[in-house]
């Protein structure tokens, strides 16, 4: 019996899926990490009769995408939110992308807001130095902790 594996396959169809050794090396990606986004429904694969996995072509983007995201800082929780509406098992169109990424874009405006408004507020903080639980919207924003009832919030941790 002979086993087939990555080294001994010969070069094959444009829409032949890929193993997972083709997977790591076009990605740069890890097997074990791989199989992680496998675990968290980001990417998916089918099995042979051999039971080893194979990836659809269509893979190559997303795992792509995960690795752009995890350089940005985005955990993957979002990333999970942006392919919500990307078929799986079948190749995505050209709207189905589109759609990922304006719902990507749409939660980059809201980090890039989030981070501009903290910058504003450490930079006026590092000016006062007042660490006022009530003044500071960095200490306490909204005054979160004044709806967790009175007196001091953090010391009944
Ligand atoms: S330290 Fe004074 S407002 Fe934040």
């Amino acid at each position: 019996m002979t086993a087939s594996n990555d080294s001994d396959r010969t070069p094959h169809a444009p829409d032949e899926p890929l193993t997972i050794g083709e997977m790591s090396r076009r990605t740069g990606v890890a097997p074990s990490a791989l199989h992680f986004y496998e675990s968290l429904g980001l990417i998916a694969s089918t099995r042979t009769a051999g039971n080893q996995r194979r990836y659809a072509r269509h893979m190559l983007r997303r795992v792509s995408l995960v690795t752009v995201a995890k350089r940005l800082g985005i955990p993957l929780s979002d990333v999970q939110e942006a392919f919500a509406d990307v078929p799986l098992t079948q190749t995505p169109s050209h709207d189905d992308w589109q759609r990922a990424s304006r719902r990507w874009k749409r939660e980059l405006e809201k980090r890039r807001e989030g981070i501009e408004r903290l910058e504003r507020e450490l930079t006026g903080c590092i000016g006062c130095g007042c660490l006022s639980m009530k003044a500071c919207g960095l200490l306490n924003p909204d005054d979160e902790l004044g709806t967790h009832g009175a007196g001091p919030q953090r010391l009944q941790d």
